[in-house]
């Protein structure tokens, strides 16, 4: 039998009915994972619902062989998190590795945009990362707890929309650097009960990008040659950040094509420092040698 890198590990990944969670799950099968797919199904603004989308990519894994139920609930949603946690303690007895990615868009410059688009955005992705994490963190701790041993690791979906910038998405850009500085604390804090906390930002081919203006035709796959849009290059990163032993924590990592590079976070940088208050126009007057 061939020894898959992810044998005996229990994942949820969220939003993987389509896209790059859609591979992120198929691969950690693939790798002896099983897999919790969860999925709400709506459309790309975040709208409706359909647990087809799950199921699909359970009966995808399963008829290759591998182990995986399909779960629904909406990643935001407090007892939706708490179910979803659940569902692997039920399914399989344990729980070892958390990929939050699930995620909308509803772009729209700053001056257009409305209270709906950003609320809906920042709560998808950002209350949707948290709250999986909440309640699958509070299990490892109550585990780490009851004197098991915990090797666990949580991977979290960030994007240079966030962490570089890029107009038109500041509700969704917004998120995804709160994302990054979420990842940051949730790893400082719980790498004490044995838990890992990364963060990736993907750059692949999806629904998502394929319908981002200026984006559409550059995600195209070649007719020859490396395809690096391809979504399926996100995922082993991802499967070797949840690795019983992968020593990274704390990180975000850009991903795209066959490049894994790490993100270099805010740092302090030049600094005037008087050693008492400024008044106004001193400082006006050297404001300049920070910029
Ligand atoms: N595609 C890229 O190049 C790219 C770049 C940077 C970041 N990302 C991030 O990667 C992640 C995956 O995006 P994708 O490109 O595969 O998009 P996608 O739309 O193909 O997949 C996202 C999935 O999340 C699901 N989802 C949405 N809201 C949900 C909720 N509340 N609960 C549960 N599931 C929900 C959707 O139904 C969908 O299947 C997202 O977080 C996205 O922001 C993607």
């Amino acid at each position: 039998m061939i020894m898959g890198a992810l044998d005996g590990r229990v994942a949820i990944i969220t939003g993987a009915g389509r896209g790059i969670g859609r591979e992120h799950a198929l691969l950690f099968a693939r790798e002896g994972a099983k897999v919790v797919v969860n999925d709400l199904g709506g459309s790309i603004e975040g709208s409706g619902s359909d647990v087809g989308a799950a199921q699909q990519v359970v009966d995808e894994i399963q008829a290759a062989g591998g182990e995986a139920v399909a779960n629904a609930d909406n990643v935001a949603d407090w007892e939706g998190g708490r179910r979803l946690v659940r569902s692997a303690l039920d399914a399989f007895g344990e729980l070892h590795v958390l990929v939050n990615n699930a995620g909308i868009l509803r772009d729209r410059v700053l001056v257009n945009m409305g209270e709906e688009e950003w609320d809906s955005v920042i709560h998808v992705h950002l209350k949707g990362h948290f709250v999986p994490s909440r309640h699958a963190a509070a299990y490892w701790r109550e585990q780490s707890k009851a004197g098991h041993t915990v090797k666990a690791s949580i991977i979290n979906t960030s994007s240079t929309s966030g962490l570089l910038g890029n107009p038109g998405q500041c509700n969704y850009g917004a998120a995804k650097a709160g994302i990054a500085a979420f990842s940051l604390i949730a790893a400082q804090e719980v790498g004490r009960y044995g838990v890992r906390v990364n963060a990736i930002a993907p750059a692949a081919r999806t629904r998502m990008t394929e319908t981002t203006p200026g984006l559409s035709e550059v995600v195209k796959a070649p007719e020859t040659g490396f395809d690096a849009w391809d979504p399926g290059h996100i995922s082993p990163l991802v499967a070797c950040l949840a690795m019983e032993d992968c020593p990274a924590t704390g990180k975000t990592f850009f991903v795209q094509g066959g490049k894994v590079q790490v993100m270099v976070p805010w740092q302090m940088g030049k600094d005037l420092d008087k050693g008492a208050r400024w008044e106004v126009m001193e400082l006006a007057g050297q404001i300049e040698g920070l910029l």
